[in-house]
């Protein structure tokens, strides 16, 4: 069956989660991109960007119709005709797979459209789409934003994802009002790893999946530690040390980078409010604003409507 109007929600994630470089991605209830999709005839397309920041409405261009059009291409639909509006609940360039909510959005519009349930066509549209503005198809926030709870890219090849769900905590987030383009942030890390540092990443990551099993959010907080990307991206966000002192002085259970950053987020169970504060006061002490929020694990994108 197909359908001609459809309408998405699509949310934010935090790509990594400490050790799972390209591997782990935590869905986020909120903040969360809404995208409409409605057939037009003839193979026209049209998109529309709304909210306060400036995307490419080119539908080659725009991620999330890019997405789209990836999908409807391996449904064997050459030329179809849509018009798209992707409303931004949050902002480009941030960490928190701004690109991934609008590309895995994108996608499952189209997907609700022709009728599609398979999630695995779903991710790899998406994966185009994130791939169009960051130069390369990595898994981690496409799957957390499609599948929600905790997710792990386990196998790269086979595109394989466990989701598992995650035990209740806050995830504090305090974006600084700085941009980095995950393009620029993947070209600075070394293409070479040390044996040690490879080996602390498999125990922690190792630590965190069983933590994530165990529902254990102390020890969640507690494997969020990183060798592979932090120690080098830590350095293109000013303050970041400062912050994630100032979070763990304030009940903090773990805090590190949202995917490329510059976003900071920390997890907590209570004291989020204290949490959020400090972080913000101690990027302010570093010389710089912040957006920050408190959110919780989030369930994935979702069809709002169809018809
Ligand atoms: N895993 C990717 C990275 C996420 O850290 O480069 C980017 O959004």
């Amino acid at each position: 069956m197909t359908f001609d109007r459809a309408v998405v929600s699509s949310p934010a994630s935090i790509a990594n989660f400490g050790p799972g470089f390209d591997a782990f991605g935590l869905c986020l209830e909120s903040p969360k991109d809404r995208i409409s999709i409605r057939r037009l005839p003839d193979g026209k397309r049209m998109v529309k960007v709304l909210g306060k920041h400036t995307l490419p409405t080119h539908p080659e261009k725009n991620t999330a119709s890019y997405a789209a059009i990836k999908l409807a291409e391996t449904c064997g639909h050459e030329d179809f005709g849509f018009a798209m509006t992707v409303r931004k609940g949050m902002k480009p360039g941030s960490g928190l797979g701004s690109s991934a909510a609008s590309s895995a959005g994108g996608a499952l519009a189209m997907a609700a459209l022709l009728g599609v349930k398979n999630k695995q066509m779903i991710l790899e549209a998406a994966a185009m789409g994130e791939e169009l503005v960051s130069g390369s198809r990595h898994f981690d926030n496409v799957s957390a934003a499609i599948y929600g709870g905790f997710t792990i890219v386990s196998d790269f090849k086979t595109r394989t994802v466990i989701q598992i769900r995650p035990p209740q905590f806050q995830v504090i987030v305090a974006v600084p009002n700085i941009s980095i383009e995950t393009r620029m942030a993947r070209e600075i890390l070394p293409l070479t790893v040390s044996l040690r540092d490879a080996v602390c990443n498999v125990g922690w990551a190792s630590g965190m999946m069983h933590a994530m099993m165990k529902q254990n959010v102390k020890m969640i907080g507690s494997y969020l530690n990183d060798k592979l990307a932090i120690p080098y991206r830590r350095e293109l966000i000013p303050g970041y040390d400062e912050v994630q002192k100032a979070a763990t002085d304030a009940g903090a259970l773990g805090v590190s980078i949202g995917g490329s950053g510059p976003a900071v987020f920390a997890i907590s169970q209570g004291n989020a409010v204290r949490i959020k504060a400090a972080m913000v006061g101690a990027f302010r002490k570093a010389g710089l604003g912040s957006e920050s929020f408190i959110t919780v694990p989030g369930k994935g994108a979702r069809i709002e409507s169809l018809a």
